[in-house]
């Protein structure tokens, strides 16, 4: 479904240009679950960013379920991405002022014809990831686990092919993480949608199918 080739990235670094990503290349299958580790700084939200079409990859070939992300324009992206992919962060990142159920309805409503199915999606993922009974609270009501499950909701509204997750458990402790890692896999299981973790957590890392690290801007073998 993803297919990066020969990826480059690099940023201005004081006079100089430091290269983050050099030649990286990754395949993704329909589904599929995999882990990016790697040393902080050694450009895994930069890979992230690119796959999930918020960044520009400098060079290489990127190919998301045959479009060309490298050639898309910036009139395009924003409904591509909407569509086609879902994102957790470290920190939820829901709306303040909105309630659990406003919040994870956002990213549908672009998407007008379809809001009648959003609503039964949003009710049968709040009650699958156990929210539903707190669906009208407002995220400083809920726990960090809550308002996380929450995030991950938001990101399945509109039935992406791929979940981008960077970090999402960093701000949980032990239980809340393995509650919320357990769910992105088993939600990848019934929904079939691919699942690319970010994490410094091995424990996290080995309950995905591949395990990659990213070392000197490529990708290898975890
Ligand atoms: N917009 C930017 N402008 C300049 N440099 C950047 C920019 N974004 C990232 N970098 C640099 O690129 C490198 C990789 O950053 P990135 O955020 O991808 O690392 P990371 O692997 O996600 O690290 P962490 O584990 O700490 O989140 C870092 O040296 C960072 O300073
Ligand atoms: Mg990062």
């Amino acid at each position: 479904m993803l297919q990066l080739q020969s990826i480059t990235k690099s940023y201005p670094s004081g006079s100089t240009v430091r290269t983050v990503l050099d030649g990286l290349s990754l395949d993704v299958e329909k589904g599929e679950t995999l882990a990016i580790v790697g040393p902080s700084g050694s450009g895994k939200t930069t890979l992230l960013n690119i796959i999930g079409t918020l960044d520009k990859a400098d060079s290489g070939t990127a190919v998301f379920e045959g479009a060309n992300l490298m050639e898309m324009n910036s009139n395009e992206l924003p409904g591509f991405r909407n569509r086609k992919i879902g994102m957790v962060f470290q920190l939820h990142h829901l709306l303040p002022q909105c309630t659990l159920w406003e919040n994870v309805l956002v990213p549908a409503i672009p998407l007008k014809s379809k809001n009648n199915e959003a609503e039964q999606r949003a009710e049968e993922l709040l009650k699958r990831t156990g929210i539903w009974e707190q669906r009208f609270q407002k995220p400083a009501e809920l726990s960090g686990g809550e308002c996380q499950r929450a995030a991950v909701v938001r990101a399945l509204i509109n039935r992406p092919s791929l979940i981008l997750a960077d970090e999402p458990t960093g701000a949980l402790d032990h239980e809340n993480a393995e509650l919320l890692t357990n769910l992105l896999l088993e939600l990848n299981k019934e929904l079939n949608t691919a699942l690319i973790v970010v994490t410094h957590s091995m424990e996290l890392a080995l309950k995905m199918g591949k395990v990659y690290k990213l070392v000197d801007g490529k990708l290898v073998d975890g």
